[in-house]
């Protein structure tokens, strides 16, 4: 029986396992030192960022508490809605905590600056975001990102925590798919 394998869909590699990881320990020295005698909070956005979270995470050498959150803002398809909707909210109380939010992308930015804003108001002593790609040319409203990854061109990327309805978020680099993927021809 012949093996299914991601790798077949993928038509380029825009950031590879290593790039991904170098800027991820890049930040984490970064944080490591912004936040030395805070007691952070990391909170990550389900799914996409997970990757992200657990790679970030485990190059920080400072103490981190993790939480998550899980968020609706795409209608059906791959255009923003901006509407966004909390589909599992987080456990911890923010109210004086230092917020460091970790995602995997900002697009429209409007989940991530409808993000920090809710949690500004729900009384978070401080809050900043590491998003570890950003498409400027998509974005619709400024957002405040601290702590940038990788800058990459308009297009639909999967991979490390992202997913195309729901597939590729186990592959280790980001990619973008070969356009059979999206005409549902997957032989
Ligand atoms: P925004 O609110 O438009 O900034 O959308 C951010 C969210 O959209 C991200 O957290 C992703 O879940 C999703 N998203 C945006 N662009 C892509 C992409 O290229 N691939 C996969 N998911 C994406």
């Amino acid at each position: 029986m012949q093996i299914a394998d991601v790798q077949d869909d993928i038509d380029r590699v825009l950031l590879t396992k290593e790039q991904i990881e170098k800027k991820i320990a890049e930040v984490a020295a970064q944080v490591d030192r912004d936040y030395a005698d805070k007691n952070v909070l990391l909170l990550a956005v389900l799914k996409g960022a997970v990757n992200t979270l657990v790679a970030f995470s485990s190059q920080l050498h400072i103490n981190a508490e993790i939480d998550f959150m899980s968020l609706s803002s795409y209608g059906d398809g791959a255009v923003s809605s901006g509407k966004v909707t909390i589909r599992q909210d987080m456990s911890v109380d923010v109210r004086g905590r230092h917020v460091l939010i970790v995602e995997d992308i900002v697009d429209s930015g409007l989940t991530l600056s409808w993000l920090m804003a809710l949690l500004r108001e729900r009384g978070a002593a401080s809050v900043e975001a590491f998003a570890l790609l950003n498409k400027p040319s998509r974005n619709k409203v400024h957002v405040e990102v601290k702590y940038p990854g990788y800058e990459i061109p308009d297009e639909f990327v999967v991979g490390f925590g992202l997913d195309y309805d729901e597939r590729y978020r186990n592959l280790d680099s980001i990619a973008a798919l070969k356009p059979k993927v999206y005409e549902g021809d997957h032989s």
